[in-house]
């Protein structure tokens, strides 16, 4: 049964091919939202969209050689791609051009001229033509757009009005009585201080110096003012004002629209004035976040490759990005974006707290369990604070969703991971597996971990799905086996006797050197266009060399391929894919340093028989002696170990 509808909104784009991360962040945090409302159990409404007026996409069409629509279409494809790749859920996508929009909005038009809230008059003011904003006198600073930074034109012309000045009491009266109307609480203070109490101006809402807009209903020499054509999606998306029985009815008014924080000033103010002149109810929430800056500044895609979104989702993938733009910044507050903050986040949060949780537990329930989760027997007391805490995360995470408190929802739910990680270190499962007696005892931690990792699998959903699927095919859990939202709250519901499948790391660790290198490197061909179809080229040729020589028997004969027993085994401590392994090979044990830390936890390795190449040169990796090699075998970007069911010192031929 649903709980109730959700509607929750991002701003219209403007549409640009230049979208970099910190526009996407707004629609990533809305695509969390929407996905946490539906597991919850709401019937969500998700709009996005673009805004495709004004002066700006004219001219820039006009430069281009192109009509403004044939224009923008290409560039709403891209976006539309854009959001495709980043896997945004929203359930509809609204254009300004689109023709139910320009009519609904000449309807708004017409009714706010018919009650006597619109006026002409002259329009005299400073215009700032990037952000398509007027500013009076008081508003612009040493000549420039308070925004934007950027200089205005003072600019004079009969104009349509809108009434602002009349609603300036019903506005106070809605910021003093609905403290929870703006958040966060800075921004509410700011359009109060800044804005309101020092009193409100008509609002300039057409133009005749353009005719890329929606044409004045009543006069056709005017275009109506980008602001109350993309205000007005969020209803005309509904239906509104021709279809008041449908959308319209069953969830306006909208449950939050989340904005940036330079547009706020036109979501509570403008927006609700507007909506107080039509008589309709106002939106429950606007959320005003910060932004991501660069270290330099204001964020552009020019400056590199690191900000583009689809650069970042094929290096690092969607989930990790999402993951990583919700954890970093509190929401509601600005933050500054660097390659060492993101690849520190994704090592420590993703590879090594959940990649690492679920690769040793499966690990774990494979070695030590024939890969069937065993039931539970009994209960310890650390187990029950394991349960606890699994148990309690989804209610506190409900709380801090429900503020749009992503980055901590997100904290609680890694307090769980990280809690899960170290009840490994508590129980021990590789001593309890060495004696035949402790087998129950080894059981229950087996399948207390699998359950929290299920637990966790769900409470993660909105912000990773894939990753919570990916998790779920690990575990061998299909969909509804303990899935849902209220099975968080309860311990126990993974079924017993599934078996689980390890697959490729969920977060491969990144060498954040190589990969600062690598972003370098890419940056410098991308300047350098006329060099791709060499590069492509180039790249086959390299793909081909790849491919072996034929061997003879002699060749292969050279090969001294011994059976070891992996006697202990550490991580390396100056190297994050080494693993340091003392390996027994008959009579003589030997050191080996293998490659295989992000696929294999130390204690998992310990006890198996592996295949070594025991007449390779020992070199040194890292400083720690390497003599010999193991032999692992690589699909689908997963290592798996070569090993043997025979007796150490035996010679593979
Ligand atoms: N078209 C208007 C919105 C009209 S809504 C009725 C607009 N479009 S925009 O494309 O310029 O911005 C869209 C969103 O991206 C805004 O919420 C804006 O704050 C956000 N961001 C753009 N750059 C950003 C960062 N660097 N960081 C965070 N958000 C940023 O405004």
């Amino acid at each position: 049964m649903s709980k109730g509808t959700f509607y929750i909104t991002t701003p219209i784009y403007y549409p640009s091919s230049n979208l970099h991360i910190g526009h996407t962040y707004t629609t990533v945090a809305a695509d969390a939202m929407a996905r946490f409302k539906r597991l919850t159990g709401y019937d969500v409404m998700f709009l996005t969209g673009t805004d495709e007026h004004g002066q700006k996409l004219q001219r820039i069409a006009k430069e281009n050689g192109m009509e403004p629509k044939e224009y923008i279409d290409k560039i709403v494809e891209g976006v539309k791609k854009l959001w495709e790749t980043m896997e945004i859920s929203y359930d509809f996508f609204i254009r300004t051009t689109d023709d139910y929009h320009k009519r609904r909005v000449q309807e708004i038009f017409k009714k706010l001229y018919e009650k006597g809230d619109i006026y002409k008059g002259t329009y005299e003011g400073w215009y700032c033509t990037p952000c398509e904003a007027f500013w009076t006198e008081t508003q612009i600073v040493d000549g420039k757009c308070p925004d934007c930074g950027r200089a205005v034109e003072l600019t004079k012309e009969e104009a349509y009005f809108f009434k602002l000045s009349k609603y300036q009491d019903q506005l106070l009266k809605l910021f003093e009585e609905n403290p929870d109307f703006l958040e966060p609480e800075s921004r509410r203070n700011e359009m109060l201080n800044n804005f309101i109490r020092p009193g409100l101006e008509d609002l300039c809402i057409s133009r005749s110096s353009f005719d890329w807009g929606i044409p004045v209903p009543i006069d056709e020499k005017h275009v109506i003012y980008v602001w109350l054509d993309a205000l007005s999606n969020y209803i005309t998306a509904l239906g509104y004002p021709e279809e008041k029985e449908g959308a319209y009815q069953k969830y306006w008014p909208a449950d939050v629209h989340l904005v940036g924080k330079e547009i706020v000033r036109f979501h509570t103010i403008i927006w609700p004035a507007m909506l107080m002149a039509l008589g309709e109810p106002l939106p429950k929430k606007v959320f005003g976040h910060g932004w991501i800056l660069l270290e330099g500044g204001k964020m552009s895609k020019s400056k590199g490759n690191v900000v583009d979104p689809v650069i970042l989702v094929e290096r690092y993938g969607v989930d990790a990005l999402k993951y990583f733009l919700l954890r970093e910044y509190s929401f509601g507050q600005d933050g500054v974006f660097t390659n060492e903050v993101l690849f520190n986040r994704l090592n420590s949060d993703l590879a090594n707290d959940l990649g690492n949780l679920v690769s040793r537990t499966i690990t774990m329930i494979e070695k030590y369990n024939g890969g069937i989760i065993p039931a539970a027997k009994g209960e310890t007391e650390t187990d029950a604070d394991l349960k606890k805490l699994a148990t309690s995360v989804s209610g506190i995470v409900e709380k801090k969703m429900d503020r749009l408190d992503f980055s901590n929802a997100l904290e609680e739910i890694w307090k769980l991971v990280r809690r899960t990680n170290k009840y490994i270190d508590e129980t021990m499962p590789w001593m309890l597996a060495k004696e035949e007696a402790n087998k129950e005892r080894l059981d229950t931690v087996l399948y207390n971990l699998a359950d929290s990792i299920r637990i966790i699998s769900i409470l993660i959903q909105p912000f990773m799905h894939s990753t919570t699927k990916k998790i779920w095919v690990q575990l061998g859990l299909d969909e509804g086996q303990g899935t849902t939202w209220e099975d968080t709250f309860v311990f126990g519901k993974l079924p017993s006797g599934l078996k689980v499948k390890r697959q490729a790391p969920l977060f491969p660790r990144i060498d954040v050197a190589e990969e600062l290198k690598a972003l370098e490197d890419m940056g410098a061909k991308k300047t350098d266009k006329k060099q791709q179809p060499q590069d492509k080229a180039e790249s086959k040729e390299v793909a081909k060399t790849q491919e072996k020589p034929e061997i003879t028997i002699d060749d292969f004969a050279k090969l001294d391929l011994k059976v070891g027993t992996v006697l202990e085994c550490k991580k390396h401590p100056k190297a994050d894919k080494l693993l340091i392994l003392q390996v027994k090979i008959g009579e003589e044990t030997r050191q080996i340093v293998s490659g295989i830390a992000e696929y294999y936890s130390p204690e998992a390795l310990i006890g198996q028989k592996v295949v070594v190449v025991a007449n390779l040169k020992a070199i040194k990796l890292r400083g720690e002696e390497s003599k010999g090699m193991i032999l692992a075998a690589e699909k689908d970007g997963t290592l798996t170990l070569v090993t043997a069911n025979i007796d150490d010192g035996a010679t593979v031929s």
